[in-house]
């Protein structure tokens, strides 16, 4: 991933990709952890089938926003941040980039393995990955389950540096990010 081009702010397309995937993500875990809970029926399927469509916005918008950090690059980190919030914020950062792809990709797969079709929004058909295999399907779902509970730890870190910028060092690291904000 290449951070070589250094913009002086966030570019609009890359704000608005940040938010509405945080607006899908916020919703495909819970949502995940609820609907593997739950019990089986209808609304447990329509859940189903909203977690995987909205995994698949989440995996195409992540396409996107690896496409425009290439175009438009990330800015610089802000002076304020200590050189230990520089390396935590970069890990993080490329942790849940890393993320956006992988989980998608995994739930993809695995639903490949256990032989039901990926339907988004009811509009169309994701082809099939690969062949029906329960003991793959296992190790995928223990896999998506996992890195699902590894991605929340990290958002809740992510949304929790952004409050301490806020609230506490006020520099202005959360106003970069808005719609609104300038780099
Ligand atoms: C950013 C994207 C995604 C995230 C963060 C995510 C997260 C999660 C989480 C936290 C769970 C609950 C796991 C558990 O408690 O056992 C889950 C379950 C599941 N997810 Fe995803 N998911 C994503 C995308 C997808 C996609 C795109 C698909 C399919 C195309 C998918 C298919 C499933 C299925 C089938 C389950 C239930 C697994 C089982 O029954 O054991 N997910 N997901
Ligand atoms: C309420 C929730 C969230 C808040 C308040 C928030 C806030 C921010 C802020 C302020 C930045 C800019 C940091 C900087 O300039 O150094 C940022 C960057 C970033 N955020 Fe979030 N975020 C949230 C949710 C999420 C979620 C759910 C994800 C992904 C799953 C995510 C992924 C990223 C990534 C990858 C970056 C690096 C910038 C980029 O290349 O797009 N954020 N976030």
């Amino acid at each position: 991933m290449s951070d070589q081009i250094r913009p002086p702010a966030y570019s609009p397309i890359s704000k608005w990709i940040h938010w509405i995937t945080a607006l899908c993500v916020l919703g495909i875990i819970p949502g995940g952890i609820i609907m593997t809970n739950m019990d089986e029926g209808p609304l447990q399927n329509q859940i189903y089938d909203m977690h995987r469509s909205f995994g698949v916005v989440v995996f195409v918008l992540a396409l996107a926003r690896v496409t425009a950090r290439r175009m438009f690059g990330t800015p610089a980190p802000l002076e304020t941040l200590t050189p230990l919030e520089r390396r935590a914020s970069v890990a993080v950062h490329h942790s849940l980039m890393a993320l956006i792809i992988l989980m998608p990709l995994i739930g993809w797969l695995m639903t490949s393995a256990y032989r039901v079709d990926v339907s988004v929004f009811g509009l169309f058909t994701l082809p099939h990955l690969m062949p029906k295999s329960e003991p793959i399907f296992d190790a995928l779902a223990a896999a998506h389950k996992w890195l699902g509970l590894l991605m929340a730890a990290l958002i809740l870190s992510h949304i929790g540096a952004a409050i301490m910028h806020t609230f506490i060092k006020r520099d202005g690291v959360l106003q970069r990010m808005l719609p609104s904000g300038r780099g």
